[in-house]
């Protein structure tokens, strides 16, 4: 897997991107680590610059693929930090990895599977994006994504965003939308997380109004909402992001 990283250092902590982004996306989380951190942020088999490799894009296969990873950089257990898709992941690491995790950082995520009209929508964006490529995926997904600050004063973030979309192979585009649909329900693995959690969410995501109701289902975790940012939290408000993301780091430190 082609991988962002920074910092050295006991602990790590593995940045787990969304649907349809790459491990790039943790640019201002990996500059931003304390003393003693190593981030790790992967590209997804698939997707940036790492290559699908036979890969169904199913979020057990990327949790796999993550455990492996870990493996081959000696990691024992890890704090994960997944947004959207990367918390779907997150999920499948706690079902099929739980001893790799040593605190969860849920962003813009839900543990729910899709409703039957969900899986609807992404067999039709599959099918759209296969049909008419990487632009139309831009024109599906981009207006969604970011809040009205982001929107109105942070053009560069849109850009980034933007970019990211478009280079994404097409038919990871697609097959991820099918993976997503397939997806188990989370939601009865929430009571049996026991390991520091923080949940956050951005104030104008409109695609995970749910994240609170999330919060309340997992022992003891930390509901945090970020301002000024929609679905992409860790990019829209970078700042308040890392100084959520510390909070939970200088309580797992060792
Ligand atoms: C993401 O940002 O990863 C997507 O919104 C996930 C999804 O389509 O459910």
């Amino acid at each position: 897997m082609h991988l962002h990283q920074s910092g050295t250092g006991p602990d790590t902590i593995l940045f787990v991107h969304g649907y349809p982004f790459h491990g790039g996306m943790w640019a201002p989380q990996l500059e931003a680590l304390p003393e003693g951190w190593r981030g790790l942020a992967p590209d997804l088999p698939g997707f940036g610059r790492s290559p699908r490799g036979g890969s169904d894009l199913s979020m057990e296969a990327q949790a796999d693929a993550l455990a492996a990873l870990l493996d081959e950089h000696g990691v024992g257990r890890a704090v994960v930090c997944g947004l959207s898709m990367g918390g779907y992941v997150a999920f499948a690491l706690w079902r099929r990895h739980r001893e790799r995790v040593r605190a969860l950082v849920l962003a813009d995520t839900r543990a729910g599977a899709d409703t039957a009209e969900a899986v609807a929508h992404r067999r039709s964006l599959a099918t759209r994006f296969r049909e008419q490529g990487p632009e139309s995926a831009v024109e599906a997904l981009l207006p969604g994504l970011t809040g009205p600050e982001t929107q109105e004063h942070r053009p560069e973030v849109v850009a980034r965003i933007r970019e990211m979309i478009a280079a994404t192979p097409v038919e990871t585009l697609a097959a991820a939308q099918e993976a997503m649909a397939r997806r188990p329900d989370s939601t009865p693995l929430l009571a049996t997380i026991d390991v520091p959690t923080l949940v956050v969410v951005g104030e104008h995501d409109a695609i995970r109004p749910d994240a609170q109701a999330m919060a309340l289902a997992i022992p003891g975790a930390r509901f945090e909402v970020i301002s000024e940012a929609g679905h992409v939290s860790n990019l829209e408000n970078a700042t308040a992001f890392n100084r959520a993301v510390a909070g939970v780091l200088v309580t797992t430190r060792g």
